[in-house]
């Protein structure tokens, strides 16, 4: 029987969404013979509350020289995340004389280049080498690891210990948390803050974005599995707040224990987990109806396109388009291509699936009648961006909350 990362107890998955590829692995032709694939089956945790995927490929094969995604490609998570800075150092860090800042997953910088051009102390995490290079020609001070209790250990002998750590879209990604949290025990100091955020498990069960799921969100977190897992580690949640990014996120505020006062914003939300069944099996079960209602409508419209000849596009080749994909069974014949304007994913074809990713300029060119919003959750951005592919008739597919087609 598998056991939970957090606290070692049984676990069975509720579901699974079958053999996955890496779901950032996009590939050419001669790479389609080996191709890596693995189970992609969540579990939750009856008595932590952890959301998690059974198996997860190791690390270094999704997080490497050639990691695929770039942070700064939307422009709205470019201001989201200034606010994110601005907040933190407004509420916390000005207090302080010479600050000290460290993110995880800190990608091409997108947040810190905000602490580097006010000329606050900052260090980036990031074990991705191409994109930690990109943050370091942008003047963001970055160091290439994956974050540990020993990489901490390192970092307070070089600088000295952090009065912030913070890390977005990558806490998730990281299978030893108990390594992560007795880290930033060592790292932060006394009154110290660990900030956080990922996507929210009420906002993947209430929508049915069974998307978020995919290899490198090994975990789906709640107020309450967020309590748990820091709780035996010596942190307590003192804040939570939440966001419109990623389709529905929320940011974790952890504390030293006894250092600060928790919000009543952590109770209010604690207490509506646990009415709505966040821990709960019943819940997951209906969850996995929802998903298989889901495939069966997408399919259902995307095999009549098929039939009718229509010229059908996706649009951004995300990570979690890898889950969507191979899940419902989507190939070449329902999609002719995605666009994509990450010049590294353009040009090769998407994980499993194997449906060419090209350069958002033929989209453009040549609009397809219909286009899959793989990226719905930058469909605000989106739909500004492409109001002359609605008003020459071109039509969006959408899958969360509900499949539909945006007439
Ligand atoms: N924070 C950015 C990037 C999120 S993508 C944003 O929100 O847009 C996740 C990033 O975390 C990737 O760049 C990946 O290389 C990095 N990462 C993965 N595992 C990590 C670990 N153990 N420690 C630090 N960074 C990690
Ligand atoms: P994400 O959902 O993981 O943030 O990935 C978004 C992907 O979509 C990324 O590959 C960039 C791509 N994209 C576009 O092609 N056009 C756009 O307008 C946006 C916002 C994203
Ligand atoms: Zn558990």
């Amino acid at each position: 029987m598998p056991q939970c990362r957090i606290c070692g107890s049984a676990i069975e998955a509720f579901m699974s969404f079958g053999k996955m590829p890496i779901s950032n692995g996009f590939l050419r032709p001669d790479e389609f013979d080996n191709e890596y694939f693995f189970e992609l089956a969540p579990a939750i945790c009856g008595n932590c509350a952890m959301l998690q995927i059974i198996e997860q490929p190791d690390p270094a094969k999704m997080f490497h020289e050639n990691y695929a995604f770039f942070s700064g490609t939307s422009k709205y998570m470019k201001v989201h995340f200034a606010e994110f800075a601005t907040a933190i150092q407004k509420h916390h860090l000005a207090r302080y004389d010479d600050p000290f800042v460290v993110e995880l997953g800190s990608n091409d910088g997108i947040m810190l280049r905000v602490f580097a051009d006010e000329n606050i102390r900052h260090l980036g995490i990031e074990p991705s080498k191409n994109v930690a290079e990109a943050a370091c020609a942008r003047g963001v001070n970055t160091i290439c690891e994956f974050f540990s209790e020993d990489v901490a250990t390192q970092i307070v002998l070089q600088h000295g210990q952090a009065d912030a750590l913070l890390a977005a879209n990558v806490m998730c990604h990281i299978p030893d948390l108990a390594s992560v949290a007795k880290g930033a025990q060592a790292l932060l100091k006394p009154r110290g803050i660990l900030v956080f955020e990922d996507p929210y498990l009420g906002d993947v069960v209430g929508k049915t974005s069974y998307d978020q799921i995919y290899d490198e969100h090994v975990f789906v977190f709640s107020a309450l599995s967020v309590a748990n897992a820091f709780g035996r580690h010596g942190f307590e949640l003192v804040n939570v707040e939440p966001q419109i990014t990623h389709g529905g996120s929320m940011r974790y505020t952890l504390a030293k224990k006894g250092a600060k006062q928790p919000s009543n914003a952590v109770a209010l939300l604690i207490a509506k987990e646990t009415e709505l069944g966040m821990d709960r099996a019943e819940t997951f079960d209906t969850f996995r109806q929802n998903c298989e209602t889901s495939r069966d409508q997408l399919m259902a419209v995307l095999n009549d396109l098929r039939e009718k000849g229509a010229k059908v596009a996706g649009y951004g080749a995300t990570s979690k388009s890898t889950t969507v994909m191979n899940y419902c069974g989507i190939t070449a014949d329902h999609i002719t291509f995605i666009s994509d304007t990450t010049p590294t994913k353009q040009g090769k074809y998407s994980p499993g699936a194997h449906v060419p990713v090209r350069p958002y300029e033929e989209f453009i060119a040549n609009y397809p009648h219909y286009t899959v919003l793989f990226a719905w959750n930058h469909s605000r951005e989106i739909m500004e961006k492409e109001k002359d592919y609605t008003a020459a008739g071109g039509k969006w597919i959408n899958f969360v909350p509900k499949v539909n087609i945006q007439e």
